[in-house]
């Protein structure tokens, strides 16, 4: 899909299909749709009078200008309430009207800005939003097909700068997003670990970020005891990718993000039910989150220096495979028993915990679907977020406010930490006790950090069980918008 930017007036655009925003209980429309509404002899408030436009957020009606304006037809797209209306709605009212123009066989569309106008929202944020929001709302797997152009139209000039500006983002992100849903969405016998390392190879290239891609020997090397242990059984080699974006050439200290890549995982011998093992090959969820940010900082090229870190491996079963009673050591020489090995992402996030340090970051942040404990505490509207410094909190905080990618603030008391006391290593890697399972996995992870630091729980969050506004079924990208939001503004 193409996307432009034009300056114009919505009801004159050369386009099979317009789109118009409108807020919910108002007597009269305003703004484009008042524009519309003159142009179509006030067929606009016709349907509002009728009560077959409500105004509800999402809430689509079609209208047919029957040669008035050159337009075929025009969706008309609740924006809700107006004294709550925020970017999220325009996010949910884009992405449904954009649907909707598709399953009507649209293939040129345009719309307005939402909330450029009478909206009196930012108008850049306001443009991002709505390029997020359609192109988020359109994703299907592997599939462009449909909609082919689609024009934001803005009326007064001297907004079109930051009209482009916000699409350029809004595309971007997008474009994270989607490179995270697609990757989730393979399965593990395609989304390997190499495929990942592929991947971030090939962001390299494009976004001139610097890459390795270590294999088991070079694990072997950095002493990655704990990682390996989960590659052990694993028949699809593992591979620690390290991408690194730096405009400052090393004068930067740098953020670091790190995301989990079990491209699948069973369980291992502690292997899941029948019902567990569902959906496992998104467990790579964070990894794809990180990858997908790394594309949209490239597109942006972000002054901010950036490096990823993930550790991909299947956890799966072997003869030669890890066990339940096994001792391992972790790069920084800690020794962990390990009680199941269905506890393998705190395994592997330990070893890129530790190596995250060598970067001297100023900040590491970790995503990973770490525990289903996560999901039982906060369902999927938040991922849990963990970590040892406020000021980091209030950053992700606030821009978890801005995208609308919750986070819900967890504890990382150290008392959790007692229940991973071994009598035959530092720490057993799971405490076989079902209670506050996230926050024990988080203090565990702890133990690998000597820096400001974050933990990420979105078991969750990755994925959503039916279509609703710019979320479709399937896995979400969760992460992107958030971290992208986040580094841009630090
Ligand atoms: N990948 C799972 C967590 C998960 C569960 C993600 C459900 C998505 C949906 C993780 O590796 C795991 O198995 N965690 C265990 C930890 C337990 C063994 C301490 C869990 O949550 O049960
Ligand atoms: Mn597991
Ligand atoms: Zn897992």
């Amino acid at each position: 899909m193409k996307i432009s930017v034009q300056h114009g007036s919505i009801e004159s655009v050369e386009a099979d299909t317009i789109i118009v925003g409108y807020f919910e209980r108002v007597s009269a429309p305003g703004g484009s749709a008042a524009a519309i509404d003159q142009a179509l002899g006030g067929a606009v408030a016709d349907v509002i009078a009728a009560g077959d436009a409500s105004g509800e957020l999402g809430h689509t009606t079609i209208l047919y200008p029957r040669g008035v304006i050159p337009a075929a037809r025009v969706v008309l797209v609740g924006l809700g309430p107006a004294n709550v209306f925020d970017e999220e709605a325009v996010r949910v009212a884009a992405a449904s009207a954009a649907r909707r123009a598709r399953e009507l066989g649209a293939a040129q569309v345009a719309s307005v800005v939402h909330g450029a106008g009478i909206g009196g929202l930012d108008v850049g944020a306001a443009a991002q939003a709505t390029v997020e929001g359609t192109r988020l709302g359109l994703y299907r797997y592997d599939d462009d097909a449909g909609l082919t152009a689609f024009t934001l139209v803005e009326r007064d000039e001297d907004k079109i700068v930051a009209v482009e500006d916000g699409t350029r983002w809004g595309e971007a992100v997008a474009e994270g997003v989607q490179l995270a849903r697609d990757l989730i969405r393979r399965p593990a016998n395609v989304a390997t670990p190499e495929h990942l390392a592929e991947i971030a190879r090939s962001l390299a290239k494009d976004h001139g970020f610097a890459v390795t891609v270590g294999d088991r020997a070079w694990a072997e090397e950095q002493g990655m005891g704990a990682f390996l242990a989960v590659a052990q059984a694993a028949g699809h080699e593992p591979r620690f990718i390290v991408l690194e974006h730096d405009p400052s050439r090393g004068r930067e200290a740098p953020i670091v993000l790190v995301g989990k890549g079990v491209t699948f995982d069973s369980g291992g011998l502690s292997i899941k039910g029948r019902q567990g093992l569902e959906g496992m090959k998104e467990d790579m969820a964070g990894a794809a989150a990180v990858l997908g940010t790394m594309r949209a900082i490239g597109r942006l090229r972000s002054p901010r220096r950036v490096v990823a870190l993930v550790p991909a491996t299947e956890n799966v079963i072997d003869a030669l495979g890890f066990r339940p009673s096994d001792v391992v050591e972790a790069a920084n020489g800690t020794t962990i028993e390990i009680i199941s090995t269905d506890a393998e992402g705190r395994l592997l996030l330990a070893d890129a915990l530790v190596h995250a340090s060598q970067y001297s970051p100023r900040v590491v942040v970790d995503v990973a679907t770490l525990t289903g404990a996560i999901e039982t505490a906060l369902g999927k509207l938040a991922s849990g977020l963990f970590t040892n410094d406020d000021a980091l909190a209030a950053g992700l905080q606030a821009a978890a406010d801005r995208t609308r990618e919750r986070v819900w603030r967890m504890p990382l008391w150290e008392e959790y930490r007692a229940d991973l006391s071994s009598d035959v290593a530092d720490t057993k890697n799971s405490s076989g006790v079902a209670k506050g399972g996230a926050c024990v996995a988080a203090a565990f992870l702890e133990r690998f950090t000597d820096y400001p630091w974050a933990h990420l729980d979105i078991a969750g969050v990755r994925s959503a069980e039916k279509t609703d506004g710019y979320r479709v079924k399937g896995p979400t990208g969760f992460g992107v918008r958030l971290l992208v939001d986040w580094i841009t503004r630090s």
